[in-house]
Order: structure tokens, then sequence, then C-alpha cells
């Protein structure tokens, strides 16, 4: 019989993540663990922008790039913020849609991208299904940037390094010292980053610095996902400096024939999403973070996250995947460390919850350890 489904589906595994949400189907009210998006909603005035753009007709087709209002605010702030003379901006449909058209647009079919592990999950898979070859940096057991073994694991086929901070799944925020190490390094190397920054407001013990300063060859992706509770907008930016223009064209001629455009009556209200604070919310993210750590420090191996709303534990016994069903048995939602690693031995918990919630998830944890 003819095969229907393409090969290239095979090199995508989704089990890790189908497990536990099959697993989670059975429970009633659970403590929930392991969403990637945060508990409060879009801002009211926000909302109120995305009505009024549907109301007053702005529902066709943007230009592929975006909308010519939001695409100019994008390149003044990153013109402000990393110095950069008139750089290249392109409006995508999340950061996913960036990512995708980043890859499509630079990898060729075994070229080499160097991920530290662990790692956002689309990486991997997105880079897999183009072909490419991802070069895992272990960066266990602090999580820091490996500077040195990203050093070493540059070849002539090393198409680009990915950076992620604040990163998913660890919450670990580089320093200025490793970003500005791994910067001279790229540049003496001539090897293309691409950050991703979409937890960038998420930043709670100071600056999170980003590699844009200091290496020319960067591919800046942001998001509004996160920050302003968007994830069904579906609404992020790449942004590069101007010697990277070629690459956001290609990128943008991919676009025109996959997503067209990012959502036309959000990319008006993320216009004012640029400007609407949202430090209060953060600021209740710093005191969930302090309350999941503290509650777990004493019982468990972890890493106090400095970003972004996740912890990456090591599992008791240091094996997570049976650690995980048990906790999912008993309640607690939490995502094994194998879905963002080729290592078993963590666990993630996204703390995107009630106060109340992470309490209970806590002390559950601790029971089980
Ligand atoms: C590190 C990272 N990058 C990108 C994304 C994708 O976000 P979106 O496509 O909603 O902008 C996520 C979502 O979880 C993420 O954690």
């Amino acid at each position: 019989m003819k095969k229907i489904i393409a090969d290239r589906t095979e090199l995508v595994d989704a089990s890790g993540i189908r497990k536990v949400f099959a697993l989670a189907a059975e429970l009633q009210d659970p403590v929930n663990f392991s969403i990637g998006q945060p508990d409060f909603d879009v801002p009211e005035a926000l909302k109120e922008e995305a009505i009024q753009a549907i109301r007053a007709g702005q529902n066709s087709y943007s230009q592929t790039a975006g909308d010519e209002v939001l695409k100019e605010k994008i390149t003044q702030r990153v013109a402000a913020e990393y110095g950069w003379e008139n750089p290249a901006v392109l409006v995508s449909s999340g950061v996913s849609g960036g990512l995708l058209l980043t890859f499509m647009a630079t990898v060729n079919p075994g070229d080499e991208v160097i991920i530290p592990d662990p790692y956002f999950v689309m990486y991997k898979h997105l880079v897999n299904l183009l072909g490419g070859k991802c070069v895992f940096v272990d960066s266990y057991p602090d999580f820091e940037l490996p500077v040195e073994k990203i050093s070493r694991a540059i070849t002539d086929r090393t198409k680009m390094i990915i950076l992620n901070s604040p990163c998913n799944p660890t919450g670990v925020v580089y320093s200025e010292q490793q970003v500005r190490n791994l910067a001279q390094i790229a540049s003496e190397r001539d090897v293309l980053v691409l950050t991703d920054e979409i937890y960038e407001r998420f930043c709670y013990d100071g600056a999170c610095p980003s590699i844009a300063h200091y290496h020319q060859k960067t591919l800046v992706l942001k998001g509004f996902s996160k920050s302003h509770a968007m994830t069904g907008w579906r609404l992020g930016y790449v942004a590069a400096p101007a010697g990277l223009r070629d690459v956001i064209e290609q990128m943008t001629k991919i676009q025109q024939y996959t997503f067209v455009c990012a959502p036309r009556p959000f990319q008006k209200a993320a216009v004012a999403a640029m400007d609407y604070d949202v430090s209060d919310w953060v600021a209740g993210y710093r005191r969930k973070r302090d309350l999941l750590y503290e509650g777990l420090k004493d019982t468990f191996e972890l890493v106090r996250p400095g970003g972004a709303f996740y912890a990456f534990v090591k599992a008791p016994g240091g094996a997570a995947s049976p650690f995980v069903e048990k906790a999912i048995r008993n309640n607690v939602l939490i995502i094994p460390g194998s879905v963002f690693s080729e290592k078993d031995t963590h666990f993630r918990i996204s703390y995107a919850t009630s106060d109340e919630k992470i309490e209970q998830g806590v002390e559950i944890l601790r029971s089980l350890a």
C-alpha cells in the first residue's frame, strides 16, 4: 500500500508530552505545574485595542513583514536598545513562527546548530525536520552558559548557536560576562547567533543581558505571548542589524508562502502592548519564584531561577520519568526533563499558577521525595 505519511514526520517525537497529557486527562482539579503560559489574562486596554481594530475593519492581510506602524515601533525599539542603525524587522506568528522561518531560511541539510542542553523543545524538532543536525552542549548541573564547550563544538558546518535567556526550562539567566565571552567567540569564529528572548520581561534579579549588544551577527526573537498573556494571539518578531537584512528578506519571502502574515487586528493591539507596563505582574511572578524555590530547596536539588516562570528540579534518585508518573498519580502535573533534554534526570515545574496551587504542589512534591 502507498504510504501517505511523509518520512520527515518520523523526525519529530512528541511522545513525552503526550504521555503526560494522557495521564493528566484523568485528574480532577490537579496542581498544574505543566503550563507554559501566564495565569493572568490579556490586559483589558489591549483587548479593547484588538476589538476596535476588528470593528474598524482591519481584518484583511497586513504587509507580509508586518503592519507598518508596528514594524516602525519595533524598529525604533531595537535600534535604541542595541545601537543598531537601520535594523531589519519581521513580524511573525509568535516566536514559533519566527523560529521556523529562521531555520528554513538558514539551515541546509547537514548544517550543525549548537544548542545548550536543556533547551526549548521546538529547536530540536524544527532543526531535525529541516535535515539539520543538532549539536547539544551539556549545561548541567548549573545550567549556566557553557561557553567553553560551545567554543569546542564549533566546526566548519556550524550554522548557528541558539541562546535562550531567561531559559525555558531552567529559568536560568545568563550573566553579562558569559554573554560577552560567547559574543567574542562567535565574532572571532564568524558564527550566527539566534537569541530567543521571549521571557525578557520575566527577569527577577537585575538585568537579563542580550548578546545582541556584543555580537553583530545576531537574530533577536521576541514575542508578546508570555509578557502580555497573548499566547493565542500568535504575535512575535525577529529583528536583526542591517548586515543581516538579506536573511530577514528571505524569511519574509517564506512567510509570504506559509503564514502570509501575523494576525492583523492583534498587530494593532501589539503597538499598544509595546508600551504597556507589565512590571506589577513581573513582581508577582518574582514572588511566586521565591515561594516555589524556598519551598523546594531543602528537599530537592535545584538552581534558583532568575527569570521566566520555570524551575528545573533534579528528581530524587536522578530518574525523572518514574518520579513524574508518581507525581501525576498524586495530582501534580510536571514534565519530565527528557522532553527538554538528552537526559532524563530532572523535571520542569511551571509556577505560572496561583500561590495557593504553588503551596499545594510544593507540599505534595516534598511528601513524594
Ligand atoms: C523559549 C520559548 N521560545 C518560544 C516559544 C514560543 O512562543 P510563541 O510562539 O507563543 O511566541 C516559547 C513558548 O513556550 C518558549 O518557551
